[in-house]
């Protein structure tokens, strides 16, 4: 059998490809120590008093749980002290960490949700880490919210870590989807998932129902239509959502299936808002979905295309089999 970790898997790829430009392999090697570092603490999270409430509120309005605090601070401080990074957006500050001049500054910017699905963390359930980086544009030694506010398209590398019954990395650099599972025992993330393609298969919907009597009227539509009986488009499909993103796009990812967390109108009758965060989940998340075969969309536009206005934007996210979320498309077009 042949083995390979991590970081062999990088250099094999910079040789391929070698327009990545420097420190990337080090900057991926950053990130994998830090998600070994929070899978650690996961692991103890019952008995290391971790778990619950800071008391506090993060930018997004949201209670910030212990483990997310911990997370984000950690990846700060790998990411400074790797040099490799010259600005750093986290779903839990406001702005941008800028490189302090103490330390080297990097070519690439990174964008990350430090911990998805936190809130699950109590009841063992999935979680995971979401990253995406790009090569730095702004001029100047240091980086900028510039450099953070690119297009998904423009992403040089995106990727995931799912802390599940196995730790899990998965990334992109645009040229496939590949998938490496931590051995505890050695320490070391080594390739398990080679070239991931989502399967031509479809079967799975995954959507958080309770909020249906807030969608738009193309949203219900579709998702009744994938309860109908028809046997040759393997329809009703089967409902899985676990609420952790990160979890429910991996299954997704590996059995084939499609995740819709839509625009819904719960804040108000006139403007229907998105839950999820573009810079920080869609556009990572929609790269390796393009890059496994598959699509992502707000229902009219790819994800892939929106110029981000702002650190904390947010859209509505519909992503999985490029079939099925053409689909979804067309019944918004028709509605
Ligand atoms: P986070 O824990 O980073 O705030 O993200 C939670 C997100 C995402 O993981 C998941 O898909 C979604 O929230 C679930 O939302 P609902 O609870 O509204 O279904
Ligand atoms: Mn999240
Ligand atoms: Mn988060």
């Amino acid at each position: 059998m042949k083995i390979k970790t991590i970081e062999q898997h990088i250099l094999d790829q910079q040789r391929k490809f070698p327009g990545a430009s420097g420190g990337f392999s080090g900057l991926l090697y950053d990130i994998a120590l830090a998600a070994k570092m929070i899978a650690r603490q996961v692991n103890r999270a019952g008995l290391a008093n971790v778990l619950g409430s800071t008391g506090e509120v993060n930018i997004q309005g949201e209670v910030v749980q212990k483990m997310d605090k911990y997370a984000n601070e950690l990846l700060i401080n790998v990411l400074t002290n790797g040099g490799k990074v010259c600005a750093i957006a986290s779903e839990e500050n406001e702005n941008i960490v800028e490189i302090h001049d103490d330390f080297l500054s990097g070519n690439y910017a990174i964008n990350m949700d430090p911990l998805d699905g936190s809130s699950n963390i109590g009841a063992n359930v999935s979680i995971g880490t979401i990253f995406s980086l790009h090569r730095k544009i702004s001029q100047g030694n240091r980086g900028s919210e510039e450099d953070c506010l690119q297009k998904g398209s423009q992403q040089a590398c995106a990727g995931y870590v799912i802390y599940g019954s196995s730790v899990m990395l998965v990334y992109s650099t645009g040229t496939g989807v590949h998938g490496f599972t931590l051995d505890p025992s050695v320490g070391e993330f080594i390739l398990s998932h080679e070239n991931i393609q989502i399967p031509e298969q479809c079967r799975i919907y995954s959507v958080n129902e309770g909020n249906s009597n807030y969608w738009d009227e193309g949203t219900k539509r579709y998702v009744n239509y994938l309860k109908e009986t028809d046997r040759t488009t393997g329809r009703p499909f089967t409902s899985r959502y676990i609420g952790s993103l990160v979890s429910d796009f991996h299954r997704n990812l590996l059995y084939g299936g499609i995740f819709l967390y839509p625009a819904d109108y719960k804040k108000g009758p006139t403007k229907p808002e998105g839950k999820l965060r573009l810079l920080f989940e869609a556009a990572p998340i929609a790269f390796i979905a393009e890059q496994a075969g598959g699509y992502a969309t707000t229902g009219t536009d790819r994800i892939l295309d929106i110029g981000p206005k702002h650190l904390h934007q947010r859209v509505p996210l519909i992503v999985g089999n490029k079939s099925e979320v053409l689909r979804y498309e067309e019944f918004i077009r028709r509605s």
